[in-house]
């Protein structure tokens, strides 16, 4: 199949530029140093070339993602950055194949883990974003109780996703050493190996975590390849131009915000535009117009919510745009990679 030949809306996939991200943050954060974050591709697949890229060590946020990587064979070490008290589900996870740890926060997710039957955890610790995490005073005490209830603790995590809304690299850098001096304050009294933390936009600015937890690199979005990172936006939305209104100037395609991540605002089309985006449809503007039947790459904004929206993507070996900018419409779909850990 050829891109040309694709329904839209449909995900594609520059394979060059996603083995180009993976190996410069490779550069920085080798092996198992990299805990990849598959909540921003919800793919095996995907996560497969990566493990092959050498970086056998993942994340996620939802308990689906880990029971499917673990049946993928992925279960190397595992980590579920996230929250769980359901006891259900904390016992499907003791009962994988894999090497799982599992943040704790609180009491409750303590005993809980413990009751379940699962054997490591990572101390959460809250390092300033709204979320998770205990307050870093409280860790000790915290790491105490899990050790007397039966776990081992393997260190402490905490995610600085505040510090990805700071477009000045010097405020961000800033931010996010006070983000880990709270952890490594934390860590003191909690103890382990592990310092688990950080992001794509602070990869290259996090000088204390022993593992990186970050996602967004691999297809990249246009929201955060637009604060200076040398990561490549990989994955477009492709689109055909369903209507041209001639009198008002605009265009419309078929891709819309129920294949679109939204909250970090309107997607971007090269050629021209974006004007606004509603269930099915986004009205851009065009100059010279297309026609009815042309197709556009929408690239995204935010990549997690994007790919969850799909079944599955579309890899072409790259580029995706001909060198007068234009969608390759006779470039191959090389691979499908299903987005096989949707839902929870
Ligand atoms: C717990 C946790 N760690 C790390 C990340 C970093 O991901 P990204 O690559 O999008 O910066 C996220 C993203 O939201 C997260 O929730």
């Amino acid at each position: 199949v050829r891109v040309g030949e694709l329904p839209t809306p449909a995900l594609v996939v520059d394979l060059a530029r996603f083995d180009a991200n993976v190996a410069l943050m490779g550069e920085r954060w080798p092996g198992e140093s990299l805990r990849t974050h598959v909540k921003a591709f919800k793919s095996t697949t995907l996560a497969r070339r990566v493990a092959a890229a050498g970086h056998p060590s993942f994340c996620g946020a939802t308990v689906r993602e880990l029971n499917g990587m673990a049946a993928a064979g992925l279960g190397h070490d595992l980590l579920l950055a996230n929250e769980v008290v359901d006891p259900a589900r904390l016992q499907v996870l003791a009962g994988l194949d894999a090497r799982v740890t599992v943040a704790v926060d609180s009491d409750a997710t303590i005993d809980a883990a413990a009751a379940a039957g699962i054997d490591e955890v990572l101390i959460d610790v809250n390092v300033g974003l709204p979320r998770c995490g205990c307050p870093p005073a409280d860790a000790g005490r915290l790491a105490d109780r899990a050790r007397a209830a039966g776990l081992t603790v393997r260190g402490t995590m905490g995610y600085e996703g505040h510090v990805t809304v700071i477009d000045d690299r010097d405020e961000r850098e800033a931010a996010t050493s006070d983000a880990m001096r709270r952890l490594a304050e934390a860590h003191e009294a909690v103890g382990g190996d592990v310092l688990s933390g950080g992001s794509t936009l602070s990869w290259d600015l996090n000088h204390v975590v022993t593992e990186l937890q970050a996602g967004s690199f691999t297809l990249m979005d246009t929201e955060f390849a637009g604060r200076g990172s040398p990561f490549r936006p990989a994955m477009a939305v492709l689109g055909t131009v369903v209507s041209v209104n001639a009198d008002a100037r605009h265009a419309v395609v078929d891709v819309g915000l129920k294949s679109l991540g939204m909250d970090h605002g309107n997607p971007t089309i090269e050629a021209g535009k974006v004007w606004l985006c509603s269930d099915e449809h986004t009205t851009y503007r065009e100059t010279p117009l297309p026609r009815v039947g042309d197709r556009r790459l929408v690239w995204p904004a935010h990549i997690d919510p994007t790919v969850a929206l799909h079944e599955r993507m579309h890899v072409v070996a790259g580029p995706l745009q001909t060198d007068e900018g234009t969608v390759d419409l006779d470039a191959d779909v090389v691979e499908v990679w299903p987005v096989d850990l949707r839902n929870w």
